[in-house]
C-alpha cells in the first residue's frame, strides 16, 4: 500500500446494502500450492432501490471466472482493482427491473504462503481461516460487511491421508471421496443460521477431537467437539469444563440456550489473537484451549477459561445479533466481556477478579485513552479496522454495560438484555438498539449516559467533603470533566455512577440520608447518579465526621481523586466493607509513599521505609497468618506493589529510573524486614496435594510464590536454595515457573550459576512444547536485571523463534517492549530503535501483530523530552519508508508530531 493512498472510513458514511445474500454456495478444493474457491451467491435486490451495478469487496485474489445467472462474463463486462470487483452494468445484463439473480465466481487463493494469517492460510500442516474483520475477501469476492448475513453451504475437498478432518460452520450433512481423484474427500457442511461473513470458518487438517455432551435446559443434547493436535490430546479437559460451565451460566444468568446441535473448537498455533467465535466452530489460539498441570499456569488455565466463555457467549451477543458495521464492535465485544467477566467472577472470587480487571483498565485502557490513538468506545472513523479491536472497545466497552447494569438494578438489567435479545435476534445493529432496549425495558432515561459511547478520555472526578457538627450535615462536593482527545474537545458531562459509603469511627457503615430522602431510608451503600459538572450531596443525621469510601467497587471507569489522609487509608483498609476498595485504599497508600520517596530521591534526600507500608504489610501478614480462612489470592494483591506500568500511567511525566529505584527500594526494605513472617507465609501455603486449578488452590499458589519472590530479595542462601528446589520439584508449571523466575531476576552471586543451568534444563525439559517454550522467552525478556535486550536480541536467534508465529512475537519481542520497562526504556534509546526495526521487519509479513507490536512506542507522551524525541524518531523512521500496511501507517499517521 503506498501510503498517501490509505483511505478513511467514516461512520456518517454508513449507507444499508443495495443487495442481500440469501444463500451462500461455497466450495473448495485445497491442495499444498493453491486452493481454488467456487463461490454461488444468490443476490436479492433490497428495497426498490434500483441500483445498476454491482461491486464485491477481494483482496489479492486469482479470478479464474464470473458468471452471472449462469452465463460466463467477458472481461470487459467487469473490472477489478486492489479491493473490488466492480460489474458496472448489471441491467445491461439482466434486463432493467431484475429482483435477484445468481452470481458465480471460480477464485484461487494461495494459503501456503499467508504469512497475514488473515482469510485462508496454514498453520503448520493445518488449513484454517480467520475472517474477522475483513478477511473474508482474501478467499472470495463478497459483499464482506457484517449487515449482509447469508445462509451458507460449504464443501470442503482435500487430500484424505493428510487432511482426515474436514470442518465448517453448521451441520455435517453429506461426504464422500471426490470421484475421479484418488485419495480425496470431501465433506459438506450447513448452517441453517444467517451471518455475516466475518462468521465463517473452514478448517482441514489431521486432528483429534476431546468429545463430550451437554444436555440444554429445553432437554436438547448438544454435541462438543474440541479438535487437537495428537500430541495436545490429553490438555483438553480444562477447556470442555469450561465450555460447559460457560453453557449452564448462559442459561442461568441470561436465560440463553444454544442454537445448533454441534459446538466445536479448534486450536490452532499460529493465530493473530486469542480465539474467534465462528458459527458452530469457534477457532482458537493454542495458548487460549490447551491446558495441563505440567506445561499450564494457573494464570493460563484461568485464561483459557474466560477465553472459552467469551467466545461461546458471542454465540448470543454477537452471532445471534450481530453487529451493523465495524463502528458497533463494542456491541459485541463490550457486551461480552462484561458478560465473561461475570461469569469468571462467579466461579472464583468476585473481589480479585474485580481487582484484576480493573488494574488491567487503568493501566493499559488509561494510557490509550490518554495517548494520540484515544477512540471513542463507539469511533467514527478508522482507516484499518484490524487497529480498532483495542482495550476501549473491549474493556471499556465492558465497563460501560457493567454501568447499565448497576443504573438499572440485577432484574431491569436482565430484562433488558431479555428484550434486546429478543427483539434483534438475526439482525445486525448499533450500540444505540443496545442502549434503546435497556432503556425500553427498564423505563430508565439513558439519555445522558449515551456519551460515554461517544466520548473518547478517561474523565476526572474530583470530590470534596464537608462536615457540619452543628447542623450534622455532611457535604460532597463532585465536580468532573473529561480531557480533550484527538479529534474531540469541550466534552460534555456525563452520567456518572457513584457508588458509596460512609464509614464511621468504629469502621461501620453509616446509614446514608440524603437531604431529600424520607427518614426511614436506612441503606448504607448505595449509588448516586453524578450528572453535572459540579453538584453537591448532603448526607443527614451524622453525629460525627465520618470516612468516605468512595467509587465502590470502581463503579465507573474514571480518575478519582479525593484527598485521603495516610491515617483514613490505613482505616480504610482495614474496614472498608466493600473489598475492592480495601484494595484500593492500599494502592493509594503506597502510590503516596512513592510519589514522596521520588521526591526525595530527586532532593538527593535519603530514602527511608515508611512506617505506614510497615504498618500496613504487618497488619495483612497477620491477618494471612491467624486466619486461614481469608481470601489469600486478596491477601496476595494487597501485599504487592502497583506495576511500574501503572505508575507510569499515573505520572504526569513519568521518571522510569526513580521509579524503579523507588519501587526496588521499598520491595527491598519490606522484604527484609518481614523476611521470617514470609518464610512462614512460604511454608505455610506449601502444599503436596495433587495439583487443582480451582480458586482456592490457584490463591494459596499465588500468595506462596509472591512470598519466595519476596524472601529471594534477601540474597540469603536459604532463599536462593528455596527457589532452587522449587524449581527442580515443582510438580506443576506454575511453581516451576515462578522458581526460575525468582532464579533469572536474582541478583545474588550463588544465583549466577544456578539461572544458567535453570534456563537450560528447563529449555531442554519442554522444548518439545511451544507454549512452554513460550514463557521460557517470556522469562528472559522480562528480566530486570541489566542487559535484557541484549538478551532479547540473542534470543531472536534461537531455533525456535518464529517471527512468523505471533505467539513467540509476543513472548520475545513484545514482553520486553511491552512489561519490560526498565530495558525498554533505556536511556539510550536503544530498546526503541530494536522495536522499531523488529516492527518493519514484520510489516511485511503480519501487519496486524506488526501495528499492535508498535503500541510501546505511541505512548511517548508520558516521558521525559528527551525520551519523547527518541521515540519520536523512530515513529518518524517508521513513517518514512515508502511502503507500509494500511494497519502499521494509521498508527504511524496518527502518533507523530
Ligand atoms: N472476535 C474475536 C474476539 O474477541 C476477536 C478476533 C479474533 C480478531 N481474531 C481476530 C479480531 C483477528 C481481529 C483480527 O473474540
Ligand atoms: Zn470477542
Amino acid at each position: 500500500m503506498k501510503n498517501a493512498s490509505v483511505r478513511t472510513t467514516y461512520l456518517k458514511e454508513y449507507r444499508p446494502p443495495p443487495f442481500t445474500i440469501e444463500t451462500t454456495n461455497l466450495h473448495f478444493d485445497l491442495y499444498e500450492d493453491h486452493a481454488s474457491v467456487v463461490s454461488k451467491l444468490l443476490f436479492k435486490c433490497s428495497g426498490d432501490s434500483d441500483v445498476t451495478s454491482l461491486q464485491l469487496h477481494g483482496q489479492l485474489l486469482k479470478l479464474e471466472k464470473v458468471l452471472i445467472n449462469g452465463q460466463l462474463l467477458n472481461p470487459d463486462q467487469y473490472s477489478r482493482d486492489d479491493e473490488n470487483l466492480t460489474i458496472p452494468a448489471l441491467d445491461g445484463l439482466l434486463g432493467a427491473s431484475f429482483k435477484e439473480f445468481l452470481f458465480e465466481c471460480h477464485t484461487r487463493i494461495e494459503p501456503q504462503n499467508n504469512t497475514a494469517l488473515e482469510g485462508l492460510y496454514k498453520s503448520k500442516k493445518m488449513f484454517c481461516t480467520q475472517c474477522e474483520a475483513e478477511g473474508f475477501r482474501r478467499i472470495t469476492y463478497y459483499l464482506d460487511r457484517p449487515d449482509v448475513m447469508s445462509v451458507f453451504t460449504t464443501t470442503v475437498a482435500a487430500e484424505k491421508a493428510k487432511y482426515p478432518v474436514l470442518l465448517s460452520n453448521g451441520n455435517n450433512i453429506a461426504s464422500g471421496d471426490v470421484d475421479g481423484a484418488p485419495g480425496r474427500h470431501w465433506v459438506t457442511w450447513e448452517d441453517p443460521f444467517k451471518k455475516p461473513s466475518y462468521l465463517f470458518a473452514l478448517v482441514a487438517g489431521d486432528l483429534l477431537s476431546l468429545d463430550d455432551t451437554f444436555v440444554t435446559c429445553s432437554d436438547r443434547e448438544i454435541e462438543l467437539r474440541i479438535f487437537v493436535e495428537e500430541k495436545d490430546i490429553d490438555k483438553c479437559n480444562h477447556a470442555m469444563l469450561s465450555l460447559k460451565n460457560s453453557m449452564r451460566w448462559d442459561e442461568e444468568v441470561y436465560g440463553r440456550e444454544y442454537d445448533l446441535d454441534i459446538f466445536m473448537i479448534v486450536a490452532v498455533d499460529d493465530f493473530n489473537m486469542g480465539a474467534m467465535e465462528n458459527k458452530g466452530l469457534n477457532v482458537f489460539n493454542t495458548s487460549c484451549v490447551l491446558a495441563s498441570p505440567q506445561t499450564t499456569t494457573d494464570f493460563s488455565f484461568q485464561r483459557v477459561e474466560a477465553v472459552v466463555a467469551h467466545e461461546y457467549f458471542h454465540n448470543w451477543s454477537g452471532n445471534r445479533v450481530t453487529c451493523r458495521d465495524w463502528f458497533q464492535l463494542s456491541l459485541k465485544e463490550g457486551f461480552t466481556v462484561y458478560r465473561d467477566s461475570e461469569f469468571s467472577a462467579d466461579m472464583g472470587s468476585r473481589t480479585v477478579k474485580r481487582v484484576e480487571d480493573v488494574s488491567f483498565l487503568q493501566t493499559v485502557q488509561f494510557a490509550e485513552d490518554g495517548g494520540p490513538m484515544a477512540h471513542s468506545v463507539r469511533p467514527d472513523s478508522y482507516m484499518e479496522i484490524s487497529n480498532f479491536y483495542t482495550v476501549t472497545i473491549y474493556e471499556k466497552g465492558a465497563e460501560v454495560v457493567r454501568m447499565i447494569a448497576l443504573l438499572l438494578g440485577p432484574e431491569k438489567f436482565r430484562a433488558g438484555s431479555d428484550l434486546y435479545f429478543e427483539r434483534h435476534d438475526g439482525q445486525a445493529v448499533t450500540t444505540e438498539d443496545f442502549v434503546k432496549a435497556m432503556e425500553d425495558a427498564s423505563g430508565i432515561d439513558l439519555g445522558q449516559f449515551r456519551n460515554w459511547y461517544y466520548q473518547a478520555g478517561t474523565p476526572v472526578v474530583s470530590i470534596q467533603s464537608e462536615f457540619d457538627a452543628d447542623t450534622k450535615r455532611y457535604t460532597l462536593h463532585v465536580s468532573q470533566s473529561c480531557p480533550d482527545t484527538p479529534g474531540q474537545s469541550n466534552k460534555k458531562p456525563l452520567t456518572v455512577p457513584l457508588r458509596l459509603g460512609l464509614l464511621g469511627s468504629d469502621g461501620k457503615d453509616l446509614p446514608l440520608r440524603l437531604l431529600a430522602d424520607d427518614a426511614s431510608t436506612s441503606k448504607t451503600d448505595r449509588v448516586l447518579s453524578v450528572t453535572q459538572e459540579e453538584q453537591q450531596f448532603v448526607f443527614e443525621g451524622l453525629e460525627s465526621e465520618p470516612i468516605p469510601s468512595l467509587l465502590r467497587g470502581f463503579s465507573a471507569p474514571v480518575r478519582l481523586k479525593y484527598d485521603y489522609s495516610r491515617a483514613e487509608l490505613l482505616f480504610l483498609m482495614v474496614n472498608d466493607s466493600d473489598g475492592f476498595n480495601r484494595w484500593n485504599a492500599s494502592q493509594l497508600l503506597t502510590i503516596g509513599l512513592i510519589d514522596e520517596l521520588q521526591s526525595d530521591l530527586a532532593a538527593g534526600r535519603d530514602l527511608a521505609l515508611p512506617q505506614s507500608l510497615v504498618d500496613a504489610y504487618a497488619g495483612v501478614l497477620d491477618s494471612t497468618l491467624s486466619d486461614p480462612s481469608v481470601d489469600k489470592a486478596m491477601i496476595a494483591q494487597l501485599l504487592s506493589l502497583p506495576t511500574i506500568g501503572f505508575l507510569i500511567e499515573r505520572s504526569e511525566v513519568a521518571d522510569v529510573d526513580s521509579i524503579h529505584l523507588v519501587r526496588e527500594f521499598l520491595l527491598n526494605g519490606l522484604a527484609a524486614k518481614f523476611y521470617s513472617l514470609f518464610l512462614d507465609v512460604y511454608t505455610n501455603n506449601t502444599s503436596d496435594a495433587e495439583y487443582a486449578a480451582d480458586a482456592v488452590s490457584i490463591a494459596r499458589r499465588s500468595l506462596k510464590n509472591l512470598a519466595l519472590s519476596y524472601l529471594m530479595r534477601s540474597d540469603e542462601d536459604e532463599a536462593v536454595t528455596l527457589a532452587q528446589q522449587q524449581f527442580v520439584l515443582a510438580s506443576n508449571m506454575t511453581d516451576q515457573l515462578s522458581g526460575l523466575r525468582c532464579l533469572v531476576n536474582s541478583g545474588a552471586a550463588t544465583a549466577v550459576d544456578l539461572k544458567r543451568d535453570a534456563l537450560a534444563s528447563f529449555y531442554k525439559q519442554w522444548s518439545h512444547e511451544p507454549l512452554v517454550v513460550d514463557q521460557w522467552f517470556v522469562v528472559q525478556a522480562v528480566c530486570q536485571l541489566p542487559g535484557s535486550l541484549a538478551q532479547v536480541k540473542q534470543l531472536l536467534e534461537h531455533t525456535d523463534f518464529d517471527i512468523r508465529n505471533p505467539n513467540k512475537v509476543r513472548s520475545l519481542i513484545g514482553a520486553f517492549c511491552g512489561q519490560n520497562h526498565i530495558g525498554f526504556h533505556d536511556a539510550s534509546g536503544e530498546g526503541y530503535e530494536f522495536l522499531a526495526d523488529q516492527v518493519l521487519v514484520l510489516d511485511t509479513l503480519n501487519p496486524q501483530i506488526a501495528s499492535r507490536l508498535l503500541t510501546p512506542l505511541t505512548r511517548w507522551r508520558k516521558f521525559s523530552a528527551k525520551r519523547q524525541g527518541l521515540m519520536q524518531s523512530q515513529l518518524r523512521r517508521i513513517k518514512a519508508q515508502e511502503e507500509l500496511s494500511k494497519d502499521l501507517f494509521e498508527i504511524v499517521e496518527k502518533s507523530t508530531i
